[in-house]
């Protein structure tokens, strides 16, 4: 079964092929980031009008890197939420074409499962990717870290799972992406924040945890005032220093300490509810995905911390490749996978709408 995967559910124009689940033939991402870097976030408009005249290179790029022709592909896999509205419609619409030019099945993947699909891909033979060794083994834990979503999800087999717990307000990538900016980071800021951390004290300041009345529920819009306040405080100013100001006055120094701080308490918040969710569910493997999860401090905190066999435990943890954790059509093309070979309903070419506000 090999399965084509089209993403376009914000700054990514991104196409994957995957075969049976398990094997990547190739993954080709477009990004418009560069284009979204002066305005200090995606502009919708920007990102999908570059969809739209990214989409058939990448395409192209992508069957060409597989040495596939349409004849070697079985289904097709498109992104239908979450996600921006002129970003999804540009993939769903591409899928659709294609679906009724070449005949082929079509399946609407949800963007948010799919970061998790990407750790079933053990057998990656593309230049510059490690592979995982071996397919995570239900039940699994699925922790989601991206952009747009926090979650804690049980997986019993593979369409039936249990959502243990989201983020009440922001997510942890958007709670990183606003930080940057606060201390005047350039867009993307999780990245840069991460990066300026590591030259931080992550003891410097302390910051707030949410306590939350479900115990597998985030909040990190707190955090992020937690944040704004520190260093409105730091400078000598209160809250009626215009933004824009602030990170002029901070030092590099304070801007480091900030940044590791806020790193440290954000990933401890995911880290505290994972490692609970495994002692109380007892996963036999636990997974990650979203761009979050290529974080250092993340991978770092989870391997001291999960009952891991590295620490004793019993529940093994393996990361997706770096460039795997941040939007991918490889993602799209392994859940379609698993969609198309366990006979999950396909989606109508002719119909096939999109969700930006899908859940999971
Ligand atoms: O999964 P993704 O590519 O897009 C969404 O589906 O949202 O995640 C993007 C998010 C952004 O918020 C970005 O700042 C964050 O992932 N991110 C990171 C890192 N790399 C990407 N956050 C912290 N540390 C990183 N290394
Ligand atoms: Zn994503």
């Amino acid at each position: 079964m090999t399965v084509l995967g089209i993403e376009t559910s914000c700054d990514e124009t991104a196409v994957g092929i995957a075969v049976d689940g398990r094997k990547l033939l190739s993954n080709v991402v477009a990004s418009s980031m560069d284009l979204h870097a002066k305005y200090g976030g995606v502009v919708p408009e920007i990102a999908a009008r570059s969809h739209i005249e990214a989409i058939l290179p990448v395409l192209e790029e992508s069957m060409d890197q597989a040495k596939c022709t349409w004849q070697d592909i079985d289904a097709l896999a498109v992104t239908y939420g979450a996600g921006l509205g002129g970003s999804l419609l540009i993939g769903v619409l591409a899928a659709r074409t294609l679906a009724i030019a070449k005949h082929k099945p079509l399946y609407a993947i949800n963007h948010v499962e799919a970061h998790l699909y990407v750790n079933f891909l053990t057998d990656i033979s593309l230049p510059g990717y490690t592979p995982r060794n071996s397919q995570p083994a239900f039940p699994i834990l699925g922790i989601i870290v991206s952009g747009g979503h926090s979650q804690l999800v049980l997986f019993r087999n593979h369409f039936g799972y249990t959502l243990l717990g989201q983020t009440q307000d922001d997510a942890i990538g958007e709670a990183f992406d606003k930080v940057a900016k606060i201390i005047g980071l350039p867009y993307p800021g999780g990245v840069n924040v991460s990066k300026l951390a590591d030259h931080g004290n992550p003891q410097a300041f302390k910051l707030p945890k949410a306590k939350m009345p479900h115990k597998y529920d985030f909040s990190f819009s707190g955090l992020k005032t937690a944040v704004l306040r520190l260093s409105q405080q730091q400078v000598g100013a209160d809250f009626t220093l215009p933004s824009g100001k602030l990170p002029g006055l901070l030092s590099d120094a304070q801007k480091a300490d900030i940044a590791a701080s806020f790193q440290r308490v954000g990933i401890e918040t995911i880290v505290d509810k994972a490692v609970e969710a495994s002692k109380e569910f007892h996963p036999a493997s636990v997974i990650i995905g979203g761009g979050v999860a290529a974080n250092g401090e993340l991978r770092r905190q989870l391997a001291e911390r999960l009952p891991t066999p590295e620490n004793g435990g019993p529940t093994p943890i393996e990361y997706p490749d770096m460039k795997l954790c941040t939007d991918n059509g490889a993602m799209i093309a392994t859940l379609g996978c698993y969609k198309a070979s366990l006979h999950q309903p396909e989606a109508d070419p002719y119909s096939l709408e999109i969700a930006p506000n899908l859940s999971m």
